[in-house]
């Protein structure tokens, strides 16, 4: 089964829900892409969808350069579905009124289904709904009938069945709106007509084809920083051409205890794949010695990452393909974010710009989850499936102050116990992320046996986050915290306390630099 089989288009207008909608989708089973909305009608096309949402926006469709389709569209015999200001758009366009913002709904809000329909079919003509516009469809375009509606919305839900267009005020992607996923399966089974069959083995199977028509018998270097897109994307185009992929996995010294050898072991010597393996942990200490500048130490650690891979150059010039894990939401993210900048955030997976390569993206369309999915499916050890996010620069920003030898063997240890404890506690899935940073500009005064000490503490840091743009700290249990802290001070020289770090972020930040 292909990929594009049975594909649905979300046309983005730009709403911060959008990709919520391409998700709830494929939670149907049914394979969707996001497109701009004024994707050219040709390239649309040339994908064969099944169906098109429209998705909502923050323009209102009268005013001046409000964004809005192709009128062709219409005329293509697909069904569509408009959501928010994907059903004002369709409405102006195709001769209904819309009114400003008079009659704002926001939040959850209480839905009649007034006529039976296929986008409603099997569920109660009664619904909770969340709302979230200013404009409202006053009169729906001649010939649709409307379908719901709410108190302040006199156009709740719309459709011209014979043409299959749908469209709803109210959002059903968000898990606010109860039943959502149940009118988004109707649009997507019912109204589309898709089978639902799309799985992540077919993904693989069609990603795997693909990869060999575009790679053909040229080669593909691929960087392994060990976490699970990277391997997930070496694992994938090694499936689909073997001998021809190399990757190159450069150990800098700051990974976790086991890390690198867990990369060299369990993954690429058993899945049988060219490594490239360089232990590069001697020039990176030296490069940060003396170093104390949390940004510098980052900056150092990306400049070194780049001069190692250009020293690989001979694996690197015979290649023609750079195989990537880049997912969905970096594609989607990329262009339209302009955040103040925190910290600069290396991906040391990275290659020299200057190097020429094709890229090879196949997971660009995948969100994290799914990634998993494909990981597990192919076979990935599940420490490596379901491992916490790690940054780039590794335990080099979990130590305040200058990074050395002693300092990270310390930290190494410390951190292995929190993540044995967590894991034994059953937690290593629940929570973000748990670790150990070292602040060796503090010491402080112990008593062990008889005698005094004077040594390091360990702060322990745990946050539980959906996507580390925002994260609360682990509420850990007691009993979990005072393990670690024992085992650390007893079984970690160097150590004499254990702190936990409890603040959030914001206002502090998942990495303590
Ligand atoms: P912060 O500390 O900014 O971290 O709250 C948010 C998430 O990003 C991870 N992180 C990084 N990941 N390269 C990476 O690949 C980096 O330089 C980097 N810095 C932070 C961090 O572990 C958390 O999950």
């Amino acid at each position: 089964m292909s990929v594009n089989k049975e594909l649905i288009v979300v046309l983005d207008f730009g709403a911060q829900y959008t990709q919520l909608i391409a998700r709830r989708i494929r939670e149907c089973q049914v394979y969707c892409e996001i497109l701009p909305y004024d994707v050219p009608l040709d390239t649309l096309l040339a994908k064969a969808p099944i169906g098109i949402v429209f998705s909502g926006g923050p323009a209102s469709v009268y005013e001046p350069g409000a964004p809005h389709v192709d009128k062709r569209l219409y005329d293509l015999g697909l069904p569509i579905l408009g959501i928010c200001y994907g059903m004002q758009t369709m409405a102006r366009d195709l001769g209904g009124v819309v009114t400003g913002a008079t009659r704002k709904e926001f939040g959850k809000t209480r839905l009649e289904v007034v006529l039976k329909n296929d986008l409603f079919a099997g569920l109660n003509p009664e619904l909770v709904c969340w709302m979230s516009h200013g404009d409202t469809v006053e009169s729906p375009p001649p010939g649709f009938e409307v379908l719901a509606v709410t108190d302040n919305c006199p156009v709740a839900a719309m459709a011209l069945p014979g043409k299959r267009f749908y469209a709803v005020q109210f959002h059903p992607e968000v898990v606010h709106t109860p039943w959502g996923t149940e009118i988004i399966r109707n649009f997507a089974l019912n109204v589309c007509k898709a089978s639902g069959s799309w799985t992540m083995e077919s993904f693989i199977e069609s990603q795997v084809r693909s990869i060999r028509e575009q790679v053909g018998d040229k080669r593909v270097v691929c960087g392994l920083s060990g976490g699970i897109d990277s391997c997930t994307v070496a694992a994938l185009v090694h499936k689909a051409i073997g001998e021809q992929l190399t990757c190159i996995f450069v150990n800098h010294g700051m990974l976790r205890k086991i890390e690198a050898d867990q990369v060299r072991d369990k993954f690429a010597r058993a899945f049988n794949i060219n490594l490239i393996y360089v232990d590069a942990e001697e020039r990176f200490l030296a490069r940060l010695a003396g170093v104390t500048d949390p940004e510098r130490k980052r900056m150092i650690i990306g400049e070194e990452f780049v001069r190692v891979f250009e020293e690989q150059a001979e694996a690197l010039r015979g290649a023609d393909f750079l195989a990537q894990g880049t997912l969905y939401p970096d594609v989607i993210e990329s262009g339209t974010k302009s955040a103040a900048k925190i910290k600069t955030h290396h991906n040391v997976g990275g290659l020299p710009e200057d190097m020429h390569f094709k890229l090879l993206e196949p997971m660009k369309y995948l969100f994290k989850d799914e990634v998993r999915k494909v990981a597990e499916e192919l076979g990935l050890p599940s420490d490596m499936v379901w491992r916490q996010p790690f940054p780039g620069p590794g335990l080099a920003i979990r130590i305040t102050g200058e990074v050395t030898r002693e300092r990270l063997e310390i930290l190494r240890n410390a951190d292995w116990i929190v993540i044995d404890e967590i894991k034994r506690a059953g937690l290593y899935r629940k929570v973000w992320q748990s670790f150990a940073v070292l602040t060796p500009g503090t010491s402080s005064v112990g008593v062990m046996g008889d005698q005094r000490t004077y040594a390091y503490p360990i702060v322990l840091r745990a946050v539980a986050s959906e996507d580390a743009m925002t994260a609360e700290w682990a509420r850990l249990p007691y009993e979990v915290l005072e393990r670690i802290s024992n085992r650390i001070v007893n079984e970690v020289p160097g150590v004499n306390r254990v702190v936990y770090d409890i603040t959030s972020k914001p206002p502090a930040t998942i990495e303590w630099e």
